[in-house]
C-alpha cells in the first residue's frame, strides 16, 4: 500500500463522500441489492429507486418469499431485468442453503446467481470490510491514470488500505464519478493530483485506452395496442431477453414495413399507424417503434387487460411505459 496516497484518498472521502442511500446502512443485504443495481445502471438512477425497492423487500427473507413477478415489478425502470431474477434466485438459495446468512468468501459469493468476480469483491470490501480489489470502470480509470498504465490491475493493491478497505473502494468509486471522469477530468480539485503520473504530464484523458465502441444496431419494432373500456391488452413476454415482463404484442424487423408485416401475421389486421414516433435504446440495439391500433379479437386471448394505472405498477419495461405514455387518449 502506498500510505501517502491512501491517506489523501481517505481524508478526501471523509470530507466529500456522497450521502448515497445505500451508505446509510451496514446491512450486507442492503449493500448487496445496491451493488446488483449499480452493475449496469448509473448512481443517479439507482439512487432514485433504491429505497422503494428496499421498503418493498426490507430483508433477505422478505425477498426470498416474494413472487418473481413482484420482484420484477419493483425493478421496473432499472433495466437489465435478468438482474432482478438472479437477485431473487440468489435470495432463495441463501435461505435454502445457508439459513439466510449472506456468504463472505469470494468462492461462496461467486456461487450466487448474478454475482461475478467484480461484485463478489465489491461486497467483500464494502459490506464485509475485507481487503478485496473490485475492478469496475471507475476504479480502472482512476488506477490507470494514477500510474499511467494500461494494466491497472497489478497497481490497485497499492490504493486499498488494510485498515479501511471498504472506504478506500468507495472513495475510488466517488473519485472516479465526481472528479476523475472519463471526459473532462477535474484534475485541479483532485486530492491525488500530485501523485498522478498521467495528470503530471497532462495526459489524464489518454488513460485508460478506450476500446472501440460497438455500434448499436437499428431495429424496427411494430407494436399493436388494443384498447377496450379503458384497458390495454398486454401479454407476457416469452423470450430470453426480458422474459416474463408484460408487453404490448409486437414484432421486430429490419424495416418498419417488415416489422408491420410480421406483427400482422401475429395479431391480424391493424389500423392506421398512430402519429407518434418512439425511439428507445437498449443494450446494443436502437429501436424505432411504430404503434398500430389492433383490430382483430383472436389475438387477444392469452394475456391481460390492464388500466393505465395497473400497467404502471406491473412488471413492464421502460419501453412499455414509454409507449403507454405516448398514446393518444382516443383513436
Ligand atoms: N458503483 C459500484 N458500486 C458503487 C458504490 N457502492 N457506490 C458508488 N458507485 C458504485
Amino acid at each position: 500500500v502506498d500510505k501517502r496516497v491512501t491517506d489523501r484518498l481517505l481524508s478526501w472521502f471523509d470530507k466529500e463522500k456522497r450521502a448515497l442511500p445505500w451508505r446509510k446502512s451496514r446491512d450486507p443485504y442492503a449493500i448487496w441489492v445496491s451493488e446488483i443495481m449499480l452493475q449496469q445502471t448509473t448512481v443517479a438512477v439507482v439512487a432514485a429507486r433504491y429505497e422503494a425497492f428496499l421498503a418493498r423487500f426490507p430483508d433477505l427473507a422478505a425477498l426470498a418469499r416474494s413472487r418473481p413477478d413482484a420482484v420484477l415489478a419493483a425493478w421496473s425502470g432499472l433495466g437489465y431485468y435478468q438482474r432482478a431474477r438472479n437477485l431473487h434466485r440468489a435470495a432463495r438459495q441463501i435461505v435454502r442453503q445457508r439459513g439466510g446468512a449472506i456468504p463472505e468468501s469470494l468462492e461462496e459469493l461467486k456461487t450466487l446467481p448474478g454475482v461475478g468476480e467484480y461484485t463478489a469483491n465489491a461486497l467483500r470490501a464494502v459490506a464485509f470490510g475485507q481487503f478485496a480489489l473490485p475492478m469496475d470502470a471507475n476504479i480502472r480509470r482512476v488506477t490507470s491514470r494514477l500510474f499511467a498504465t494500461r494494466a491497472p490491475r497489478s497497481f490497485l493493491p497499492r490504493l486499498v488500505s488494510r485498515e479501511r478497505p471498504g472506504d478506500c473502494v468507495a472513495a475510488l468509486f466517488d473519485l472516479g464519478q465526481l472528479l476523475c471522469r472519463p471526459r473532462n477530468p477535474d484534475c485541479p480539485n483532485c486530492p491525488l493530483r500530485s501523485d498522478c503520473r498521467a495528470a503530471r504530464t497532462g495526459r489524464a484523458s489518454d488513460f485508460p485506452p478506450r476500446p472501440a465502441r460497438k455500434a448499436r444496431r437499428v431495429i424496427h419494432l411494430a407494436a399493436a395496442v388494443f384498447l377496450r373500456n379503458g384497458r390495454y391488452f398486454l401479454r407476457r413476454r416469452r423470450s430470453s431477453w426480458l422474459s416474463g415482463l408484460w408487453e404490448f404484442p409486437a414484432a421486430e424487423g429490419p424495416s418498419a414495413r417488415e416489422a408491420r408485416r410480421r406483427l400482422m401475421a401475429l395479431v391480424g389486421d391493424l389500423g392506421r399507424r398512430l402519429p407518434v414516433e418512439i425511439r428507445h435504446a437498449v443494450v446494443n440495439r436502437n429501436l424505432r417503434i411504430s404503434i398500430y391500433p389492433g383490430k382483430g379479437s383472436a389475438a387477444v386471448s392469452q394475456g391481460r387487460w390492464m388500466t393505465r394505472r395497473a400497467l404502471e405498477g406491473s412488471a413492464v419495461s421502460s419501453l412499455v411505459k414509454k409507449i403507454a405514455g405516448a398514446l393518444p387518449q382516443e383513436w
